[in-house]
């Protein structure tokens, strides 16, 4: 069973992902975690993120792999774990930035494929309905307002220990937005046998009770 939940940044996808993964027995794979890596390492480097052939030398050599501890993915840079490195808004940023470039993007459809095998998987990003899984048996597209999204994510930040600015929130949630939504290299968008879920005003019980009656339809 293949789940593909896409959708826009702070649109509670990692948590609803993990939540279903854990009911359900799932894997959960974070395909944003992999962008924010490649996007780290190049930062880490001072590389000029617009700058496509330097960013695809720079991260040329890099080695990405997924590990679960505790049920928990960890993501790692070569031998660095770089789980809690990657969660900040300047990388989500970044990650933005490298994967406008189909060369990065290639890389890592290849990679997350190559993680989910052929076991029972959840996987969260921007086109895991449209290309990395295009023949998933259950795909989500989960959708909130800018005003909700950035709640959402001044609360998670505020819980990290970091900083976080309503309107700063929002204004990043936005370019991303646009970013994410406008690239050439598969931008963000709904697949056509997608599920839109609007979770504005929803909590997160509901919308995993509206899921898990998708998937129970589908089995
Ligand atoms: O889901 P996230 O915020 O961790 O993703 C960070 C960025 O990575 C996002 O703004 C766009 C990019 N991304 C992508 O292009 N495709 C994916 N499948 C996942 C993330």
């Amino acid at each position: 069973m293949q789940i593909a939940i896409d959708g826009p940044s702070a649109s509670g996808k990692s948590t609803v992902a993990k939540a279903l993964a854990a009911r359900l027995g799932y894997i959960y794979i974070d395909s944003g975690a992999m962008y924010r890596t490649v996007g780290l390492h190049a930062a880490r480097q001072g590389i000029d993120l617009d700058d496509e052939q330097a960013v695809i030398n720079a991260t040329a050599g890099l080695t990405l792999n997924i590990e679960y501890v505790d049920g928990a993915q960890h993501i790692f840079l070569n031998d660095e774990d770089v789980t809690a490195a990657v969660r900040t808004a300047s990388a989500g940023t970044g990650a933005s930035a490298v994967a406008r470039f189909a060369h990065i993007r290639e890389r890592i459809v290849g990679l997350s494929r190559k993680m989910a095998g052929g076991q029972n998987v959840i996987m969260d990003g921007r086109d895991i309905g449209t290309v990395v899984f295009p023949c998933a048996d259950v795909k989500i597209y989960l959708d909130a307002s800018v005003q909700s999204r950035a709640n959402r994510r001044v609360a998670e930040l505020i819980g990290l220990g970091q900083p976080a600015d309503f309107d700063d929130i929002s204004r990043q949630i936005t370019n991303r937005d646009h970013q994410d939504k406008n690239r050439a290299a598969s931008p963000l968008k709904v697949a056509e046998d997608a599920v839109v879920l609007d979770t504005s005003h929803m909590t997160k019980e509901e919308v995993l009770e509206v899921i898990i009656e998708i998937i129970n339809e589908r089995k």
